[in-house]
């Protein structure tokens, strides 16, 4: 889809005021896709190349490529990029200690993914090493290895190389080609639509009452919601996300208006980093045009690192600058007594009649092929569920 540069001003300003573009296309593309044939190239793994892929289409603007070593420490320290914009979690490249030698600084690299296929280039501007258990600290608030993010982290190369980049070739969504739009689209989208106020919402679990809850009390006072769950890397027992998107596709034809809502795919990696990744998801969403973001309980929560509104704190502080409206939603449940969904903030019953089930309990019994309850999850998602795992 073409998008012409009047229009990607549409809407809310991007982070650090312009929404940056660098899909590289016709003559430009030409020209840099006969030079990577004679430059050295580096296989990104799945969640660098996602992260390349939201630098080059506006996602993570201002970001125009992987950070050098002042924005790292900055961020890691002080959220904060060299030149003071807000940012809460670090973008680098990792490498390994014994690749990084083979690479110049000042030249240009190919980006090739898993596949073999170039989709970048960066200018190497920098190599340096991080400190990773300063960094698991800062960002994740840990450094217990039983945490995914940290763990990846650990995982991943020691040296970070720095640069920026530009995206050649496309990226293949596969079976979700259909709802991939980059920000510029989204922003598109939302005017071609009427929507002036946008509500976006963050979501790497298949969708349950509550979260059906908290996007309707949104919409209320809205005109449209971007449902923009997260589909890169997770971690290996949370649910597939073609399982969730098809439960995102059955939410959106039988319980919402055909007009107010939109499923467009996040490309990301999920770093699981609770309060500075709810500011990140936001900066993101606000890059796609959103007006509004939703945070409820335990955002980008895992296990029992971050307490129940630590993100919710965490972004009130740094509402204002977001430039994107926070939508704080309490603990949201199904209350037999009231016959509907609420919080403690509109029910009077005490916990006998609330139904609620952690993600750990609902992956359970799916695997163990048990229903879920109507309370819990909408018949339609209850199906594709257990569909779903009983085919995986
Ligand atoms: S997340 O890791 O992407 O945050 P999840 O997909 O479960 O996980 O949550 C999506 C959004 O819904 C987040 O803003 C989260 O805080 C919110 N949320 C999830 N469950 C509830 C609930 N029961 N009550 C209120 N908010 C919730």
């Amino acid at each position: 889809m073409a998008v012409t540069m009047k229009e990607e001003q549409k809407g809310i300003p991007a982070h650090g005021g312009k929404l940056v573009q660098r899909v590289l296309s016709g003559q430009e593309r030409e020209f840099y896709l006969n030079i990577v044939k004679s430059l050295k190239s580096l296989k990104l793994d799945r969640w660098s190349l996602s992260d390349l892929e939201l630098i080059a289409i506006g996602g993570f603007s201002p970001l125009t490529g992987f950070m050098g070593e002042k924005d790292y420490l900055r961020v890691i320290e002080e959220m904060r990029l060299s030149d003071g914009t807000l940012w809460s979690i670090p973008i680098t490249l990792p490498v390994s200690h014994d690749d990084a030698d083979l690479y110049d600084i000042g030249k240009e690299i190919a980006l090739k993914g898993e596949d073999g296929i170039v989709y970048g280039i960066l200018r190497l501007e920098e190599k340096y090493y991080p400190d990773k258990e300063k960094e698991a600290q800062l960002v994740y608030g840990t450094t217990d290895l039983n945490h995914p993010g940290v763990k990846k982290l650990f995982e991943r190369g020691d040296v970070y190389f720095a640069g920026p980049v530009y995206l050649l070739n496309r990226i293949d969504h596969g079976q979700f080609e259909d709802f991939y739009f980059e920000p510029a689209e989204t922003r598109k989208l939302f005017a071609d639509l009427g929507w002036k106020t946008i509500v976006g919402f963050q979501t790497r679990n298949p969708v349950h009452r509550a979260h059906e809850y908290i996007q309707k009390c949104a919409l209320e006072s809205v005109d449209g919601l971007l449902l923009n769950p997260l589909i890169g890397e997770t971690k290996s027992d949370d649910v597939p996300a073609d399982i969730r998107m098809e439960s995102y596709q059955v939410i959106l034809k039988n319980y919402f208006p055909k007009d107010r809502a939109r499923l467009v795919i996040y490309p990301a990696a999920m770093r699981y980093a609770g309060p500075k990744e709810a500011i990140l998801h936001a900066i993101v969403r606000k890059n796609y045009g959103c007006t509004h973001f939703i945070v409820g309980r335990d955002h980008a929560g895992v296990g029992d690192y971050y307490g129940t509104y630590e993100a919710q704190e965490l972004i009130s502080k740094y509402e204002d600058e977001l430039e994107i409206q926070i939508l704080k939603f309490e603990h949201a449940f199904y209350c037999t007594k009231c016959g509907n969904m609420a919080t403690a903030k509109t029910c009077p019953h005490d916990k006998s009649a609330h139904v609620h089930l952690s993600g750990t309990k609902v992956r359970e019994k799916l695997r163990n092929g048990e229903d879920l309850p109507k309370e819990f999850s909408r018949p339609e998602v209850a199906e594709v569920l257990r569909k779903g795992y009983a085919t995986n």
